[in-house]
């Protein structure tokens, strides 16, 4: 209903102007703001216009009684009596506005067959960076790793069906000392490992590496070999170079799996890619003066942010050995982001997925870069933070002896109990089905409500991870949303051409009306996870969706309707069916005929 809604806030805009053009003058260039919204209830229609309130001091005048002037001129602008039904003054002075049904019903019929659904594309867009996953090398991809990624991969989707050409990077962490510590003690304990390929597995890696921390924290002699170590492998020493290459491989092919399992397409951009642009990043900051050595450390104090003791806090972009860190490979990531191609992405906005423990990380970041002058103008930097992943028992989620929860394992148990859901529901419902069946639809349903229960969360609050509540049939859930696709999919095997032309549609029933009205929020909705990056609004539309759409299905006969209505019914079913299967694709979710 964007068009609707642009639509009339041109129309009350105008109402207003004619109505009271000297209060209009005095507001300036910006005019009298209608303050249009979605009706509050139902009842009230479909747009409330609450601009009236705001305007009764500066005229001296009741509110109902400017209300009812803005409505009179309303009224005598055919562009507008073609689009809504008589407004309503309610209240203190709210107009309520109705569209006309066949308004509504020709919106219905422009979105079938419309792959777009009535979202409408941009154009000429600049790049937008989508930074997400980013796992470390050597270490496990861990759950906040996964809420990244699903997050991630769902903003990105949004951004790209809206038509951004999107980057989607793995700022994976392939740099800095962990190396030195890995290759000195693989040097000691498992050499093979430097010098081939598949040497060891990923699992392995994770426990070398634990390993190799215990010893850098307790044993000096091992922390001078890193170190050394590290300087060798930033030298650009052939031999470290290789193993650390092999290293990132070993890793590079296990987060692969991940990925490949979940649907997710990304490009690898690790820290390392940004070594050669560190030095300009420290010579930038000096050239315009925000440098200030403190200790030996080269760092920029914050406006504004301070510590305990009240001092404002540092960001160091360069330690007293020389190293660069976190903070450095950021800021030189941003520079090259926005920076235009070729040596650059030229982009324009900016997201950063990550859990919101890096919150300081990056408002310290964002302001260096700020006022170094690195953010051209009109340009975006955006943090999305999430909270932490825990069990059900409100705790950071561990498996049953403690351990941190691995990916794999949590992604087969997902698959594995929708199996068993399904098998004793076939069997309650004495159906058999062919194992490849049953391996598919669990498959999808178990990724499907991994995926859609963390999106489904506002993504800022702590999220409990349950099998049983991703996995229930009813609620805000991805079957429950399945499911409803699969009604539909029953519909048109029992004989319902869900394709059949439609040229006149006309709806009488409350529930279709209702349904009318939910398909046609979907480009509001989409332009909201646009703006707000809150993946979570698009999931509560589409519960919402599949809700109204149950209401219809199990009220209004749909292949027994008469001739007039079945049309028109189907033509509903189509359009909810693409909805939900364009929504769910936008959460990165593969849907299902018949489950
Ligand atoms: N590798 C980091 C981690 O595991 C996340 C990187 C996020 N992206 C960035 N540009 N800092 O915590």
């Amino acid at each position: 209903m964007l068009r609707i809604a642009n639509a009339l806030e041109t129309q009350l805009r105008g109402a207003m102007q004619r109505a009271f053009p000297e209060a209009w003058t005095e507001a300036g260039e910006a005019g009298l703001d209608p303050q249009l919204a979605p009706a509050s209830k139902p009842e009230f229609g479909d747009f409330q216009a609450n601009g009236a309130l705001p305007l009764a001091k500066p005229l001296k005048q009741a509110p109902r009684q400017i209300a009812t002037a803005i409505v009179e001129q309303l009224q005598a602008d055919a562009a507008f009596t073609q689009l809504c039904l008589e407004p309503q003054i309610a209240g203190p002075g709210f107009i309520n506005l109705t569209i006309r049904p066949e308004r509504l019903a020709a919106e219905v019929a422009s979105r079938l067959g419309d792959e777009r659904l009535g979202v409408p594309p941009v154009q000429g867009a600049a790049p937008v960076v989508v930074d997400f996953s980013s796992p470390n090398i050597a270490k496990e991809m861990h759950v906040g790793h996964l809420r990244s990624t699903i997050i991630g991969d769902s903003l990105a989707r949004v951004l790209e069906f809206r038509g951004h050409p999107v980057l989607r990077l793995n700022h994976v962490g392939d740099w800095g000392t962990q190396f030195g510590m890995l290759i000195t003690h693989l040097k000691q304990v498992a050499p093979d490992a430097l010098e081939t390929a598949d040497a060891i597995d990923l699992g392995d890696l994770v426990a070398f590496y634990r390993e190799a921390k215990k010893r850098f924290d307790d044993d000096e002699a091992f922390q001078t070999t890193s170190r050394e170590e590290v300087v060798k492998l930033q030298g650009g020493d052939p031999l470290s170079l290789k193993a650390w290459g092999l290293l990132c491989d070993q890793s590079r092919r296990e987060f692969q799996k991940i990925y490949d399992r979940l649907d997710i397409r990304l490009s690898e951009r690790g820290e390392s890619f940004y070594n050669p642009f560190l030095p300009a990043v420290i010579d930038g900051l000096k050239q315009v003066g925000l440098l200030v050595t403190d200790d030996g450390a080269e760092c920029v104090f914050l406006e504004g942010v301070s510590g305990k003791d009240g001092k404002p806090l540092p960001v160091i972009v360069q330690k007293s050995d020389g190293g660069f860190n976190y903070a450095t490979t950021d800021l030189a990531a941003i520079r090259y982001r926005f920076a235009a191609a070729p040596d650059g992405d030229a982009a324009r906005r900016v997201i950063y997925v990550t859990d919101s423990g890096q919150a300081n990380h990056f408002v310290g970041v964002f302001q260096v870069a700020e006022r170094a002058g690195w953010i051209p103008d009109g340009s975006r930097l955006e943090h999305v933070p999430f909270g932490l992943v825990q069990g059900e028992d409100g705790k950071k989620l561990k498996t049953r002896a403690g351990d941190t929860v691995r990916l794999r394992d949590l992604l087969d148990e997902a698959v594995e109990r929708a199996e068993a859901d399904l098998r004793s529901r076939l069997q309650d419902e004495e159906r058999s089905e062919p194992e490849n069946f049953i391996n598919h639809v669990a498959s999808t349903v178990g990724l499907a409500a991994v995926k859609y229960a963390d999106l489904s969360q506002n993504r800022i609050t702590n999220y409990q991870f349950s099998f049983d509540r991703m996995l229930a049939l009813q609620g805000n859930t991805a079957p429950y949303l399945l499911y409803a696709l699969v009604r539909i999919a029953g519909i048109a095997r029992k004989g319902g051409d869900l394709d059949a032309s439609t040229a006149q549609l006309q709806f009488s029933e409350p529930q279709e009306w209702a349904l009318v009205r939910e398909l046609l929020r979907f480009d509001a909705v989409i332009a909201e996870v646009e703006e707000e990056l809150l993946p979570n609004r698009l999931c509560s539309y589409l519960f919402e969706l599949s809700q109204v759409f149950n209401r219809f299905y199990d009220q209004v006969p749909v292949l027994k309707a008469g001739p007039d209505a079945l049309p028109s019914r189907l033509a509903l079913c189509r359009l909810s069916a693409d909805t939900l299967k364009t929504g769910l694709g936008l959460l990165g979710i593969s849907t299902l005929e018949r489950m």
